[in-house]
């Protein structure tokens, strides 16, 4: 098969950033998807109605010319959040409230330190409809970073998912065969997104030969046997798994640093890696499921009507691009060969 059409396909977990980063994130996005999740870890977080909506209007402010992309806002929980925020984020539109434990990842430390006393909001998202999106990691020094996310599943995912019984929770870029396992067994208001990191890479491709910043992203990646039971369920199809690229831009004097932030900035070769993996894999049919019906069916959203179309024509993602501030940014899979390419 040469060329594949699909209908049009969201993204359920990025990271646009704000201000003058937007003009470049935007539109790489905006060339295929139809919808994202908008992560709301700004300096500072979005944790309010007002900054949703002012954050909303950037956003839409950036698109490029005729298109009719649509961003998809989210809450930034914090251990003062409280039911009245909740209430008022869904009459503004919001879907969707994220959960970072604080320290874990980019811009976290003003997350939920105390997740326990948070239960109560949690509750109201289920009554509200709103979904709990989370970043699923422990933050404790004893803790392993390989472990972190099998140990928040432990301490946190089960209880939650156990005591809040309409909550909608989407388990956020899951590395692990445990978060796979989780998820699948879960009741049916329990999905997760995957990124293409995670299934194309393992922890070999950021430490094996030399470290390597660009492919370094929170969760970590992990073993390879944890990659292949990502890859092994994307292949069968189930619903609950989907499209999630966690297309995260950081400089590249940021990654390539003493202390690099975590991110891979995904958005110019997702959809198409995406692609190049369910090939490699056999399950080109089940693309489209991943990337434009499960999603959309999990968050109670209209599928998509348009259609897309890739086609066979490998090309080489570039060494770097340039950020409207001049800076250069390394995009993901920098310099490597992309078998499918956007028509
Ligand atoms: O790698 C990551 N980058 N993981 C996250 O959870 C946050 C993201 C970012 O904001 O850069
Ligand atoms: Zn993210």
């Amino acid at each position: 098969m040469d060329q594949l059409t699909l209908r049009t396909p969201d993204d359920w977990h990025l990271h646009f950033r704000d201000g003058d980063m937007l003009p470049e994130t935007v539109p790489a996005t905006a060339r295929c998807f139809q919808r994202a999740i908008v992560m709301p870890n700004l300096i500072p977080p979005v944790t309010s109605t007002q900054m949703v909506n002012e954050y909303r209007e950037q956003i839409l402010t950036a698109r490029p010319e005729g298109s009719t992309f649509e961003p998809l806002m989210t809450l930034y929980l914090t251990n003062n959040t409280t039911a009245e925020d909740i209430r008022e984020a869904k009459q503004n539109g919001v879907v969707a409230a994220k959960l970072y434990p604080a320290g874990a990842t980019t811009n976290s430390d003003a997350a939920v330190s105390a997740l326990d006393e948070l239960y109560p909001v949690f509750e109201v998202m289920a009554d509200e409809g709103m979904l709990l999106l989370i970043h699923g990691e422990v933050t404790s020094a004893d803790i392993d970073i390989f472990d972190r996310e099998k140990a928040f599943i432990d301490t946190h995912l089960k209880r939650i998912v156990d005591s809040i019984a309409n909550l909608k929770v989407v388990f956020e870029h899951i590395t692990t065969k445990d978060a796979v396992e989780f998820v699948a067994s879960a009741p049916e208001r329990v999905a997760a997104t995957i990124t293409p990191q995670h299934l194309l890479l393992n922890r070999n491709d950021l430490l094996v030969g030399g470290i390597r910043p660009h492919n370094y992203c929170l969760p970590v990646l992990k073993r390879n046997t944890h990659q292949q039971a990502l890859r092994e369920m994307v292949a069968t199809g189930n619903s609950k798994f989907f499209l999630g690229t966690d297309s995260a831009p950081h400089a590249k004097h940021r990654k390539e640093s003493d202390c690099g932030c975590a991110g891979c900035y995904s958005a110019w070769s997702a959809l198409e890696l995406y692609a190049q993996v369910f090939e490699e894999l056999n399950a080109l049919d089940k693309l489209e499921g991943f990337a434009s019906e499960h999603g959309a069916d999990f968050y109670g959203l209209p599928r998509n009507e348009g259609s897309v179309t890739l086609v066979r024509e490998p090309w080489q993602v570039p060494d770097e691009i340039t950020l409207p501030n001049g800076e250069p940014i390394v995009p993901f899979f920098a310099g490597q060969t992309v078998n499918w390419q956007l028509k």
